[in-house]
């Protein structure tokens, strides 16, 4: 039949079928293609697999192909037919002998239930099917990015973001890289094919870091916190105080403290009044924090990190660790608490390097975590959602990657995050996991209840510069050690011809 890349053999149910390919060339692992079910009419199915076949015995395929030495057989699941909204499984089985067709973008959009507006993520597989994601699941749902490190996560990220201000949603961004302040400018490099143009992103875009920070004369914002009833285990963390009777001390003196609200300071006066010995360990520690300037009398007014349209980065480079995780767990809560009582806007929080801040059990320790979970079970019914990502699928808790509604995996290869993944985003199967593999950089899995199955999305190019990772030489140290290592094997070569010139005259 006119246009038909295959036809199916063989035995064909309702959920899958084999078919011969006529043209290699036309039809690919991933593509969509189509077929007449005399019952249903015309239904839609994904190829999962092609393989080839050479001294094939079977009578029904060596007619189809004309006795050709070598077939390529590809291997469909069904996807169905959209019905009064709603996708339908075909009753009925396909016929073996019956044509399969390239299936038309309108159609592959309608079956997989993709929008005509939201959230633009990429194009689907080799096509030019745009995959929209509606906004308001994506942010009040949460979202998770997982992948191999490398494989463009905070590039895809970035691409959500883009989306997300685009669409005014308020965003705080936890940037323990800095990965994000080069939204300010547009990317230069943009693929025409996505249809997209650069874009500066600079006037939604606010900059804040703690006072300690080495960039805090680039930043828009400092960031103070109030430091307000900080508790043993945040004070322990901080000072990374290992002493017992230090600590034992600190447990005594919050005590004392504990039936008001207290600062930094009160707990120092209260340890000075102390009349022990080891209170001079614990007196240095607190003093170390209080001057690290983080906690002070003006703190900043959270909810200006959480505005309508806006996106403010909380650029974390060059932050202790211990410090790190109290800033994210100090602004969440605050946030939380803020949300609940609707005296913020609803929006979302993004969390690069998650294992850091939501370790699975059993491999770290972080004061954010409590925070983080709770977002993460309760923050959709105060419209306070989470973009959680991370290159160690394994190491983040797995009831917040489950609860991610949205999950978006990018290469991953470590069989224990292969493990995670498998336990952690439901529907997955065999035949994606070995997908996940095999993904080109910047080609995502897109798994999402808005899609009726999940999908490879090619990541559409980023609007704005995406911010590469830092150089460790500069480019002149790097050009100089080119031209040596040039010199270098000159000299080689001119060695090993005089050598054989001595051997062999
Ligand atoms: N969709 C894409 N289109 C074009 N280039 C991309 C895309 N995705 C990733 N890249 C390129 O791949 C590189 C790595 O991407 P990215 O920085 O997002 O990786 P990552 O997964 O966040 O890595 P890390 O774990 O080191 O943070 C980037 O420098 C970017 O240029
Ligand atoms: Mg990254």
């Amino acid at each position: 039949m006119k246009g038909a890349v295959g036809k199916i053999y063989g035995e064909a149910s309702s959920f899958e079928f084999n078919f011969v390919i006529f043209d290699q060339k036309k039809v690919k692992r991933g593509d969509y293609v189509k077929v007449w079910n005399d019952v249903d009419g015309w239904v839609v199915a994904y190829v999962e697999d092609i393989i080839a076949k050479s001294n094939v015995r079977n009578k029904e395929i060596k007619e189809i192909v004309n006795g050709a030495s070598e077939v390529f057989i590809g291997k469909a699941v069904v996807l169905g037919k959209r019905e009064d909204g709603r996708l339908k499984v075909p009753r009925s089985p396909f016929v073996p002998g019956e044509s399969v067709f390239l299936a038309e973008e309108k159609l592959i959009s309608e079956v997989l239930g993709l929008s005509n507006e939201g959230v633009y993520i990429g194009l689907l597989g080799d096509t030019g099917v745009k995959v929209r994601l509606d906004p308001n699941s994506l942010v009040q749902k949460h979202v998770c990015i997982l992948a191999k490190t490398g494989s463009g996560k905070s590039y895809t990220a970035g691409v959500i973001i883009e989306e997300l201000l685009e669409h005014s949603v308020p965003l705080l961004i936890i940037d323990p890289h800095g990965e994000y302040h080069s939204m300010k400018h547009p990317n230069e490099k943009v693929n025409g094919e996505f249809g997209i143009k650069p874009k500066s992103y600079a006037d939604q875009i606010r900059i804040a870091v703690p006072p300690i920070s080495p960039f805090a004369d680039k930043a828009d914002e400092i960031l103070i916190l109030d430091g307000v009833n900080l508790t043993a285990e945040e004070l322990i963390e901080l000072t990374g105080l290992k002493n017992p009777t230090a600590q034992a001390l600190l447990y005594q003196a919050l005590k004392e403290l504990k039936d008001e609200d207290y600062t930094i300071q009160d707990i120092i006066d209260e340890v000075e009044r102390i009349k022990h010995n080891g209170k001079w360990t614990l007196l240095g520690a607190l003093t170390k924090v209080e001057d690290s300037g983080l906690f002070g009398e003006k703190p900043t007014d959270i909810r200006r990190l959480l505005q309508r349209g806006k996106a403010t980065i909380i650029d974390l480079r060059g932050i202790e660790p211990a410090y790190q995780d109290l800033i994210v767990s100090r602004v969440c809560t605050k946030l939380f608490e803020l949300r609940k009582k609707e005296e913020v806007e609803p929006g979302m929080i993004v969390i690069e390097e998650a294992h850091n801040f939501i370790p699975e059990r059993g491999f770290d320790r972080a004061v954010s975590t409590g925070i983080l979970r709770t977002i993460a079970s309760e923050g959709r019914k105060f419209g306070l959602g989470l973009m959680v990502i991370s290159q160690r699928p394994a190491r983040v808790d797995k009831n917040v990657i489950s609860q991610c509604n949205t999950q978006i995996i990018l290469r991953v290869t470590n069989p224990n995050d292969i493990n995670a993944i498998r336990s952690g985003v439901e529907g997955i199967t065999a035949e994606m996991v070995e997908e996940i593999k095999r993904l080109p950089p910047g080609n995502a899995m897109i798994v999402s209840p808005e899609l009726e199955r999940p999908v490879i999305v090619r990541v559409r190019s980023r609007k704005s510069r995406h911010g590469e990772a830092v150089s460790v030489t500069a480019p002149r140290v790097k050009e100089r050690a080119k031209k040596k290592e040039k010199r270098k094997k000159k000299e080689e070569r001119k060695e090993r011809k005089g050598l054989l010139r001595r051997l062999f005259g």
